[in-house]
């Protein structure tokens, strides 16, 4: 996830300062996406000149600060007719964060084309090796950079195709999530945009009312002359219709992640579909283009009118980033697996630790060690883990770790999981290991981090940004990443064949089960009214749930300063019982597993205590629900993957209690995002 903007004036002349204020401003809208480092590019100040990259790591201010230094002067004042400029703020993928791996991305040392991309290319390893052959010369780390270099090889190799057309025959090539923008110097005045899997936007600004309020798609193949690799293109539902791209003099147009970037400008704006090609010409015209027409496409873009304030829209109508962030969890999970899983072939490639795989399977034990929530997705996954790979699997939480020395050895593997990947405990028991000899795995959200850094091999979760200081789908992308290296270990073992089919087929239902679990979203709110002004919660649960009860109570902890204990259900009888009677709020999961029975147990301690338990269960388990008033059902998946969906109504319930109780959901007292002191 990062920010794209770019900006293009179309006879309303704009001075290049004036270009790069409005770029700068749009970064900064756009932040909250990504900000690891960020880029512009625009043309240059002289006649001549080359396209101007300025890139910088970090946020938006050390770019402006860059900016100030190196563009000033008289040209830079100078107001231009037609002019277009690209800029991003990145949140990386592939590469640490540095200026060579910040975008604009680049084609050659001249800046022939240059594009911002926000996503991940998943075959960038066999586009680079071919384009290695026709001999360019890669000098970032990032997948990004073969967007570019694939647009200039084609440029060279079909000369006559037009800016659009080029980027449209490079689609074709990618595949994985992306937006992009380009911007060249053979194409000045221009601007292409494209996206699949990613957002992006085209705000449009008009001084007089616009002609039209949609503009039609320019579809190819099911025009191209059969053999002839030129498209030749045609508009319309049935190819007769005269296409009429946007026209409008003295317009002004904004590509963009979202509309946070755009409102202060326009609220006139097209929403882009995969794979639509948006490309501006140097006439100031706008048109969509497609390769392929599909029946239930419309065949035109509306221009829509926004109504919604800036604040509105950076929360994407959400109230905080933290309720975002829970619904934004069918599409995080997705991009957790993105080139990872192959459902057809039921495969699992996690790139970064590959290599590592057979040394793995030899070691000792394998040792999970985290703070927090990131804890807990160890807790979730252990018990998976032990099943697939067959090793002692040890979690620890890093700061008793730490405390105790506890002894590690030359063969053990030790995985350190960490969304931040900078959390202190974490990073000092990193090295602790790392002195004794194991071999270590980071697991973390931000590439280019400590642990990164510090790691043997690792896996990036890519869950996108995660702001607000209550982790929750960085949790469930921490969930599937320990998941998807369970199944790689044991890919050759015939006799789990059928138990990692099951949970593969589990995965690739996964987003449509948290859509469904979120619909639970007005139930839950009601529980919390019913909730919000006890002293405290209990979570009760076992087997692959219990992990779902510590982090359901950490959620209630650090949002509502409510107390809340997750408690083993095993455990009832040893002590937590004695706190059951019927003014105790307890809330039970209860699924058809392996311990069902066992749970069914403790439910049953509960009600004969007078306890009243609020249920979270499976859809439809009458049987389940007879021993409650109120229950939450969830839909059934494979026991080792419940967890992600039994936490969601945990994390909005920690949300809305957090809401009546008048708490500052994003910034929870006393905490910070990242505990970088032990
Ligand atoms: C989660 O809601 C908490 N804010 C906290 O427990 C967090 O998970 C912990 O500090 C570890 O952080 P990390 O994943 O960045 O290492
Ligand atoms: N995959 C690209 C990179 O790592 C883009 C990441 C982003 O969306 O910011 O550079």
């Amino acid at each position: 996830m990062c920010g794209i903007f770019a900006y293009l004036n179309y006879l309303t002349p704009k001075s290049r300062q004036q270009v790069l204020d409005l770029l700068l401003q749009g970064l900064k809208r756009l932040e909250y996406r990504g900000y690891d480092s960020t880029g512009v590019a625009i043309d240059g100040a002289s006649a001549g000149d080359d396209i101007l990259l300025v890139r910088r790591i970090g946020k938006v201010k050390v770019l402006e600060d860059a900016i100030g230094e190196l563009c000033r002067g008289e040209a830079f004042n100078q107001p231009v007719d037609i002019h277009i400029g690209i800029a991003h703020t990145r949140w990386a993928t592939h590469g640490v964060p540095s200026e060579v791996n910040s975008h604009p991305q680049r084609s050659d040392v001249e800046n022939s084309f240059v594009v911002v991309h926000n996503g991940i290319i998943t075959n960038y390893k066999d586009v680079k090796t071919l384009l290695e052959k026709r001999g360019y010369v890669f000098e970032s780390e990032t997948d990004t950079e073969v967007i570019a270099k694939l647009v200039h090889h084609l440029w060279q190799t079909h000369p006559g195709y037009t800016f659009g057309e080029l980027v449209e025959q490079a689609i074709q090539q990618l595949e994985g999530a992306f937006a992009i923008a380009f911007k060249s110097k053979h194409f000045p005045g221009e601007c292409v945009a494209s996206r699949r899997g990613s957002p992006l936007l085209v705000g449009i600004k008009a001084k007089t009312k616009l002609a039209t309020d949609h503009v039609p798609i320019l579809y190819a193949k099911a025009h191209r002359p059969h053999g002839q690799p030129f498209p030749v293109l045609q508009a319309g539902s049935d190819g007769s219709a005269e296409f009429q791209p946007l026209e409008h003099k003295e317009v002004e147009y904004f590509f963009a992640s979202d509309a946070s970037a755009v409102i202060e400008h326009t609220n006139r704006v097209i929403y882009l579909e995969d794979d639509d090609v948006a490309a501006v010409k140097r006439d100031g015209t706008l048109s969509i283009h497609r390769l392929n027409k599909c029946t239930d496409d419309p065949h035109i873009r509306e221009i829509i009118t926004l109504k919604m304030e800036i604040q509105q829209i950076m929360k994407g109508n959400y109230d905080y980033f933290m309720l975002k962030e829970i619904f934004e969890q069918p599409e995080s999970v997705v991009n957790t697996m993105r080139g990872r899983v192959r459902f057809d072939t039921q495969t699992i490639v996690l790139g970064g630790i590959k290599e590592y795989i057979p040394e793995i399977k030899r070691c000792r034990r394998l040792m999970l060690i985290a703070c927090g929530t990131s804890y807990h997705s160890a807790v979730a996954t252990r018990q998976l883990l032990e099943e697939l790979t067959e090793l002692p699997v040890m979690v620890e939480l890093a700061s008793d770790f730490l405390d105790r020395n506890t002894p590690i050895f030359r063969d053990d593997v030790c995985f350190f999981i960490s969304q931040s990947g900078e959390t202190a405990d974490t990073l000092m028991s990193l090295r602790y290991c790392k002195q004794r000899g194991a071999l270590i795995v980071g697991v973390t959200n931000t590439v280019g981090s400590s642990i990164c850094r510090e790691s043997n091999c690792g896996v990036h979760i890519n869950a996108g940004p995660e702001i607000g200081v209550a982790s929750t789908k960085a949790y469930t992308s921490q969930f599937i990443s320990l998941v998807m290296f369970a199944l790689v270990m044991s890919e050759d073992r015939l006799s789990l064949q059928q138990r990692r089919q099951e949970i593969i087929a589990g995965l690739s239902q996964l987003d449509e089960h948290i859509r469904s679990v979120l619909k639970l979203n007005s139930q839950v709110q009601e529980l919390a009214k019913e909730l919000y002004q006890h002293k405290s919660l209990l979570i009760m649960g076992r087997g692959f749930n219990f992990a779902t009860c510590l982090e359901g109570a950490l959620k209630v902890k650090e949002l509502t300063y409510m107390h809340s204990e997750g408690i083993l259900a095993g455990e009832l009888k040893h002590g937590p019982l004695a706190l059951v009677d019927d003014e105790m709020p307890v809330l039970m999961i209860v699924t058809r597993d392996p311990v069902y029975t066992k749970c069914m147990n403790a439910l049953q301690q509960v009600t004969s205590r007078k306890g009243r338990p609020i249920l979270i269960c499976e859809e439809n388990d009458t049987e389940t629900m007879s021993f409650s008033t109120r229950s939450l059902q969830i839909p059934r998946t494979v026991d080792c993957l419940q967890g992600i969906l039994t936490v969601i109504p945990l994390q909005l319930l920690s949300y809305h209690i957090a809401v009546l109780r008048g708490c500052d959901v994003d910034c929870p007292r006393n905490l910070a995002k990242s505990v970088t002191v032990e």
